[in-house]
Formats: C-alpha cells, sequence, structure tokens
C-alpha cells in the first residue's frame, strides 16, 4: 500500500510573510494529516519553514539542485546544501527548468544521483507537451524521460516520480481520468520492468492544474499517489482541501 503524498510546489512565490500559509497549513492538519505533506518554497524561505514546520508533519523541500557538492557555480545550490538546511526533498527536472533553463533528462538524471548522495528524496517530474499529446507521443516522451532521468537504484525512498503534462500546468486544463490512469499505468510497468518490487512501491504524483474541485476525482485514479501542486498549494485553506482528497 503506497501511502499519498500531496506535495507543493510554490515555485518563485513567496516573501517571509508567506510563513503565516505555513502556519495555517500545520494547524489545519494537526498531528496526522493522512497522508505525507510537503512544502517546497523558493530557496530563500527553507530554513524559516524548516524551523516553523518542525515537529509537525509537514516536510520542506526544495525545487532544484546542482550536481555538485560545492564550487564555481554562481547562483547555484547544492543538494548537500538543501539537506544542511534541513529540506528532505527535492523536485528535480520540473518543466519550467527544462525550458527556462534548458535541463535535459541527463542532467536530471546527474542531480538525481545528486539528491541521493546527500540523502534526499526526489521527485523527478516528467511530461509531454500539447504537440506531443495531439500526435500520439505521450507515452514514448515520458518512457523517454523516465528511462533517462532516473540513475540505476531508485527506489520508494529515494524517488518519487511526477507525470506533469506541460499543457496541464498553471492553465485549468487536465487530461481526463481515463488518460491519467493510461499514463500512470504505463510509469508503473516502466518502473516494475527496471526496478522490481521497488517500483511497485515508488509514488507516482499527478500534476498539473490539481485544485480543490478535481483533487478528490484524480487521486481515486488507480496508480495515482499523491499530487504534486503549485497555484492551488500557495492558499493554506485550497491545499488544505487537496491534503484530505489525498487522505480519503
Ligand atoms: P499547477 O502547477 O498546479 O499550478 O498547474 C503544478 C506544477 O507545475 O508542479
Amino acid at each position: 500500500m503506497r501511502r499519498k503524498l500531496a506535495a507543493g510546489n510554490w515555485k518563485m512565490n513567496g516573501l517571509a510573510g508567506s510563513i503565516a500559509e505555513l502556519e495555517a497549513l500545520i494547524g489545519g492538519v494537526g498531528s496526522d494529516p493522512g497522508c505525507d505533506v510537503l512544502i517546497c518554497p523558493p530557496v530563500t524561505l527553507i530554513t524559516r519553514f524548516v524551523e516553523r514546520a518542525s515537529g509537525s508533519p509537514i516536510a520542506i523541500g526544495g525545487q532544484d539542485c546542482h550536481a555538485e557538492v560545492s564550487g564555481a557555480h554562481t547562483g547555484d545550490v547544492s543538494a548537500e546544501m538543501l539537506k544542511d538546511a534541513g529540506a528532505t526533498h527535492v523536485i528535480l527536472g520540473h518543466s519550467e527548468r527544462r525550458s527556462d533553463h534548458g535541463e535535459d533528462s541527463a542532467t536530471v538524471n546527474a542531480k538525481t544521483s545528486a539528491a541521493w548522495r546527500a540523502g534526499l528524496t526526489a521527485i523527478v517530474c516528467i511530461g509531454e507537451s500539447e504537440a506531443e499529446r495531439d500526435t500520439g507521443q505521450t507515452l514514448a516522451i515520458v518512457g523517454e524521460q523516465l528511462a533517462r532521468s532516473l540513475p540505476d537504484g531508485a527506489s520508494s525512498s529515494n524517488t518519487v516520480i511526477a507525470y506533469e503534462p506541460l499543457w496541464a500546468i498553471g492553465t485549468g486544463r487536465t487530461p481526463s481520468g481515463e488518460d491519467i490512469a493510461i499514463v500512470h499505468q504505463a510509469i508503473r510497468d516502466m518502473l516494475e520492468k527496471r526496478f522490481g518490487s521497488e517500483g511497485s512501491s515508488i509514488r507516482i504524483l499527478y500534476g498539473g492544474s490539481m485544485n480543490p474541485g478535481n483533487a478528490a476525482e484524480i487521486m481515486a485514479i488507480r496508480n495515482v499517489d499523491g499530487g504534486l501542486v503549485g497555484g492551488a498549494s500557495l492558499k493554506a485553506a485550497d491545499f488544505l482541501q487537496v491534503i484530505a482528497a489525498a487522505s480519503s
């Protein structure tokens, strides 16, 4: 039985005052939310969020890391630095990293190894563009990204997969339940083929316009083990509804 994970990706949003949302979230989830809960704030807030969330069931993660431990990489943050700040997870290969920063799956693969080296759980994102979907390439693209982005040695403790169709991110559009089920089953099959029984335990999140209105329906789909939530994670009131949907 895979416990669901409700993961909030705050992207480039949040200032010191946003700790009020974290506090509302902590108050709302109580001591047992019934699923795992993770917030990935911008890197400037990680330490403060870790301190505030200490003793609560909410974990704090990063949104990216560099593949190397340290060195001359201005503006970058290593997996070891995230770990040192108290993060437990890091999102890698998000489509906005792939498009804004030209990250390919080989880069994501190296970053995933770095996350493991530091003792972080990597949330590895994959997903097709609208043009790729329209031309029937979804499973081929997702399969290729999955194969190339994951190093050998993925397990349920070091890796979470997030399937995020690019055209669904921040658009209010989502695939049909049937389409999500088909892609998640294909990802499950690939994980089991490559990683054996660990592949059965690795969680597969759905991401892309998940919100209080659709979360329950999406969470109920087979092989959907939680959500990677952008916009609807910024307000505690919304994210608490997503968490409730993941717990039921
Ligand atoms: P969204 O973003 O929920 O705002 O669509 C999801 C994501 O990009 O992780």
